[in-house]
């Protein structure tokens, strides 16, 4: 029990080191929450900064997710813990002790996790997710349609109960993070991917 607790406490701050913040300050000595759409994450990392440090933060944030649920597997050896080990990993993006505890929205971690933890869920609902980004240019919409999208694939497929409980927890996270571009995608004035003009 004991070191499944360390598991998740590792977990949550891993997901706490929010790479859109690190690399905004290293690259430019700005902190991203204030510019753009003011989100700590890669969508707002390549509006601000360019596609280079967006797709290398997309990477490191989609990593944590990963090593979370892989730190959860070594240390707890149960799908509770590997399960929880990610959820802790987002909610440490979304809400980071090193950073006020104002980050991001943690769809890159959440894919992560999710590839970690019901890898063939992942992928549909990523190809879904690349094809609805491509024809819209939303990366909200398309985050959503992932988030949503995956609780389905997973009760589908049978994975374990701690991977779809886990997975129904994103769904909501995702769905109340996002709760201003949905406001947007519904008014119509939400930023496309590759619109210079934040939000
Ligand atoms: O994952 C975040 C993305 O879905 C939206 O980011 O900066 O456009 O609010 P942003």
């Amino acid at each position: 029990m004991i070191y499944a607790v360390i598991a998740v406490i590792l977990s949550y701050l891993l997901g706490s080191v929010s790479f859109s913040i690190v690399i905004a300050r290293l690259v430019k000595g700005i902190d991203i929450r204030e510019h753009g759409s003011g989100n700590a994450g890669a969508t707002n990392t390549i509006r601000v900064l360019g596609k280079g440090p967006g797709l290398l933060c997309f990477v490191l944030d989609f990593g944590k997710g990963i090593a979370a649920v892989w730190i959860g597997h070594w240390l707890g050896q149960d799908d509770w813990t590997s399960a929880i080990c990610g959820l802790a990993a987002i909610m440490g993006h979304n809400w980071p002790i090193y950073f006020n505890f104002k980050g991001g929205k943690g769809i890159a971690t959440t894919i992560g996790a999710i590839c970690a933890l019901a890898f063939v869920p992942a992928l549909v609902a990523g190809v879904v997710t690349i094809i609805v980004i491509a024809i819209t240019r939303y990366v909200s919409l398309g985050s959503l349609i992932f988030a949503a999208l995956t609780p389905v694939l997973i009760a589908i497929f049978y994975y374990s109960a701690p991977v779809l409980t886990v997975s129904l927890i994103l769904c909501l996270f995702a769905f109340w993070r996002h709760r201003s571009n949905i406001v947007k995608l519904l008014q119509g004035t939400e930023n496309k991917l590759g619109a210079k003009k934040g939000s």
